[in-house]
């Protein structure tokens, strides 16, 4: 909570396209918003903030390399020392690197088991002791439909989603008692940067499989991560909530 009394979210991958969605989503419903960056980009991060300064949302950025267990604990030292203890956390920072098993190097692997999936043990490690101190805090990890049927040409990323969902059902359990709700989030195929990587033919025999027959905007998942972090969603924990059009029902 900032000296306003505003409680402070972070938001990872913040600048990302259903990041940023969530960012503008959280800031609506009276957060403090954090948005944290790769490091490289930090150019792009500062024109992001600039943009949104004009719209009117006081966002601010950090630079956090995710996959780093160092470079998370400095980001949330430094976010805890200059505004404040996290009170919300949303760890949406997430890379595919798309190649059948039998073409996959060790390197496909390891980035987006470290980017997808090490990262929620690197920054939510980080903010569990005051969450827990302060008897309230709302974590939010971006799974995905992939995670839950697996996805031909992802056993890296489907891998590492479903592993976010054991990861969210035990830290769930542990904070249970502390005032602190654990959920996910399992989109399916959502219009930004990385669904148009996806080559064209690719694209659209997977849309043909969504019975809404189009990807999710953005602001679709924005909504249930706001409704999941609201201060009244006080009983739902180890949860996870499927946004995906219908793809797969569970
Ligand atoms: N199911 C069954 N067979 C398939 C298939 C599928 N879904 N897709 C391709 N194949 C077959 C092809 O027909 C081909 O068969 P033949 O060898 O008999 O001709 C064989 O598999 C190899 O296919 P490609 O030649 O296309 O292989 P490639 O290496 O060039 O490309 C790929 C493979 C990179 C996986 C490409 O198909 C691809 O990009 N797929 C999309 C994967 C995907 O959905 N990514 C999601 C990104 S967005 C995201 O991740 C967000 C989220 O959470 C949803």
């Amino acid at each position: 909570m900032n000296m306003n009394n505003q409680k402070i979210a972070l938001v990872t991958g913040g600048t990302g396209g259903i990041g940023t969605a969530i960012c503008l989503a959280l800031a609506d419903q009276g957060r403090k918003v954090i948005a944290g960056y790769f490091p490289p980009e930090k150019e792009l991060a500062e024109t992001w903030q600039q943009k949104h300064k004009l719209d009117g949302y006081d966002f601010e950025i950090v630079a956090c390399d995710v996959s780093d267990f160092e470079s998370s604990q400095k980001m949330l030292h430094d976010v805890e020392n200059t505004i404040g203890a996290v009170d919300i956390l949303v760890n949406c920072a997430g890379i595919t690197r798309d190649k059948t098993l039998r073409q996959m190097t060790p390197d496909q692997w390891d980035s987006v088991l470290r980017t997808n999936l090490d990262s929620a043990f690197n920054v939510t490690r980080h903010v569990v002791e005051s969450m827990s101190q302060n008897g309230f805090g709302r974590i939010v990890n971006i799974s995905s439909v992939n995670g839950q049927k697996g996805q031909f040409g992802q056993a890296n990323y489907s891998a590492a989603k479903a592993g976010l969902h054991g990861f969210t059902k035990a830290v769930a359990q542990e904070l249970a008692a502390k005032g602190v709700t654990v959920n996910s989030v399992s989109p399916g195929y959502v219009k930004t940067d990385m669904t148009d990587a996806i080559p064209e033919d690719v694209r659209d025999a997977i849309i043909q499989q969504v019975p809404m027959g189009r990807m999710a905007l953005p602001d679709e998942i924005a909504y249930v991560v706001s409704f999941l972090t609201d201060d009244r969603n006080t009983y739902m924990t180890g949860a996870n909530l499927p946004v995906n059009g219908g793809m797969y029902m569970t």
